[in-house]
């Protein structure tokens, strides 16, 4: 079976990123969370007081930012460092959460990050969930998912998810955060979250982690069989 790519886009806390892990690790393929390194900018602006509205700034600000992910063995998973500090669990937090979406529509950002995402993706074999996976950074990828749920739903989700990690917030506030982030991200002029025409629709409202597991990997493995192998 051929290794292939595969892109999951969709709105925030419809299930992407852990449905990602969880096929790449079924398939033994590199996950990817553009999703972090965009959190990661938007923790070195806010720390680092940038203007958002000075390009040459947030250029400047640009060319000190390094992003790299690395394997944590004992909680066995991938952590974010940014500028080789590990930021894992800084770039979760509200603060951040709220500045994110309008780091993300500034189009020089995007041009970094999407660059290095795309130097990730270069070999196949590799899971990534974002907003512009399918369209923008790997519009090669074999299989296209594009994942929605109800808003309540969701706000449910990200807010256990959140109370996990003593965080507690209220499900108006998270609501608001997600239909802000819903506007910015679909609306932005570069790499607006969209669905491409070839993406595969799934609709999580009502379904379990495994069974979007399920249906994915089913998605892929049609798609790994060689085209002279289908015939
Ligand atoms: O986990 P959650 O869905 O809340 O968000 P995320 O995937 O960590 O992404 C955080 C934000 O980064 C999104 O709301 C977008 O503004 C931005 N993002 C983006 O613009 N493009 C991507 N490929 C991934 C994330
Ligand atoms: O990456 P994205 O923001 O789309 O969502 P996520 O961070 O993967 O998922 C948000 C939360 O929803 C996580 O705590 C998941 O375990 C939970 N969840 C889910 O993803 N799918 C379900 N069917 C049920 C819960």
């Amino acid at each position: 079976m051929k290794k292939i790519n595969i892109a999951i886009d969709g709105y925030s806390a419809c299930g992407k990123s852990s449905t990602a892990k969880m096929i790449a690790n079924r398939l033994q393929y590199k996950y990817i969370d553009s999703g972090a390194m965009y959190r990661a900018v938007t923790l070195y602006f806010i720390d680092n007081y940038v203007d958002l509205t000075n390009e040459k700034k947030v250029d400047k600000a640009l060319k000190n930012i390094q992003i790299d992910f690395r394997f944590n063995s004992k909680k066995e998973k991938s952590e974010t460092y940014l500028n080789g500090l590990n930021v894992e669990e800084d770039i979760r937090t509200m603060r951040v959460t709220n500045m994110v979406s309008e780091v993300s529509a500034l189009p020089e950002v995007r041009k970094v990050l999407v660059d290095l995402q795309q130097k990730l993706g270069k070999k196949k074999g590799v899971v990534m969930d974002g907003r512009d996976i399918g369209s923008i950074v790997l519009p090669d990828a074999e299989l296209k998912v594009f994942m929605t749920a109800d808003m309540k739903v969701r706000a449910l989700r990200r807010q256990q998810e959140l109370l996990e990690k003593d965080q507690l917030v209220d499900l108006n506030d998270i609501i608001d955060n997600l239909a802000k982030r819903d506007r910015i991200d679909t609306t932005r002029k570069v790499g607006p979250l969209t669905k491409v025409d070839e993406a595969v629709e799934i609709d999580t409202t009502h379904m379990t982690l495994e069974e979007q597991v399920e249906e994915i990997l089913n998605e892929a493995t049609s798609r790994m069989v060689d085209n002279k192998q289908k015939i």
